[in-house]
């Protein structure tokens, strides 16, 4: 279960979101627990969750160790500063930032280059959804952003599904509609990698998970997680998730 801060939350109110979510997910062992704050906070971020079952990820990274990449931040300096995550082509980056397919490549090759675990996002716009191109869209980013790694490689990579139009806008995807759009993407990762692989690549859903709908998301085959934004600003909120507790 992991939270995309997005750009919220200075250092000090990193600190204080921990101090208040770790006592509420100090007993959780049978999932995996990370936040994924602003490049700023990071590293309040790691010292408030040392020694807990809560890791930190970053939301970006610029390919390559360092360089004259003014304003960058590299998987070097992540790794350095304690981060285990990082999300790669979020939707807004792809939109904003105009990341597009080869740029997952090769940020999915620096993040394990410094043994992050890269979270890949795809999904769809609305209009690829209401126009029936959602699987040519979403077999479209895995072919270019995912199909290239090397097996071992992709062993390593969460994928997370955020359909654009779920995003923020309390429009979640149904159970139903998640978990036909996660089998698409297991049978994808089948086709490319083989069954074994499959069966073990973690995908995660995203886009207005909130406490009342988790449940029942999680309780689909092919979901197994969540990518939560707004809802994992508050830590009563996003621990309710990591519980399934509505
Ligand atoms: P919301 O949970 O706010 O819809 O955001 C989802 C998201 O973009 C997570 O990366």
């Amino acid at each position: 279960m992991a939270g995309n801060w997005k750009m919220y939350k200075t250092p000090s109110e990193t600190r204080a979101f921990f101090d208040a979510f770790e006592p509420l997910v100090a007993d959780v062992t049978d999932c995996d627990i990370a936040l994924c704050p602003p490049y700023l906070s990071l590293e309040a971020a790691v010292a408030a969750t040392e020694g807990s079952n809560i890791a930190i990820g970053a939301q970006n990274l610029y390919p390559g160790k360092e360089g004259a990449f003014t304003g960058e931040i590299s998987g070097h300096m992540l790794s350095a500063v304690g981060c285990k995550y990082v999300i790669v082509a979020h939707s807004e980056r792809r939109e904003y930032f105009n990341e597009s397919e080869a740029d997952v490549v090769k940020k999915v090759r620096a993040a394990l280059e410094y043994s992050l675990t890269p979270i890949v996002c795809v999904g769809e716009k609305l209009q690829d959804r209401e126009s029936g191109n959602t699987e040519t869209v979403l077999g479209g980013q895995f072919d270019g952003g995912l199909a290239p790694l090397t097996p071992e490689e992709f062993s390593k990579v969460v994928i997370a599904y955020e359909p654009v139009w779920a995003i923020g806008t309390g429009r979640t995807a149904t159970p139903e509609i998640a978990q036909a759009t996660h089998k698409f993407l297991r049978s994808k990762v089948e086709a490319k990698f083989g069954a074994e692989a499959a069966a073990a690549t973690r995908i995660l859903y995203g886009g207005s998970v909130k406490p009342d709908n988790v449940k029942k998301l999680m309780s689909e085959d092919d979901i197994d997680g969540a990518l939560v934004g707004g809802a994992s600003l508050d830590p009563k909120s996003f621990a309710a998730i990591v519980k399934f507790q509505a």
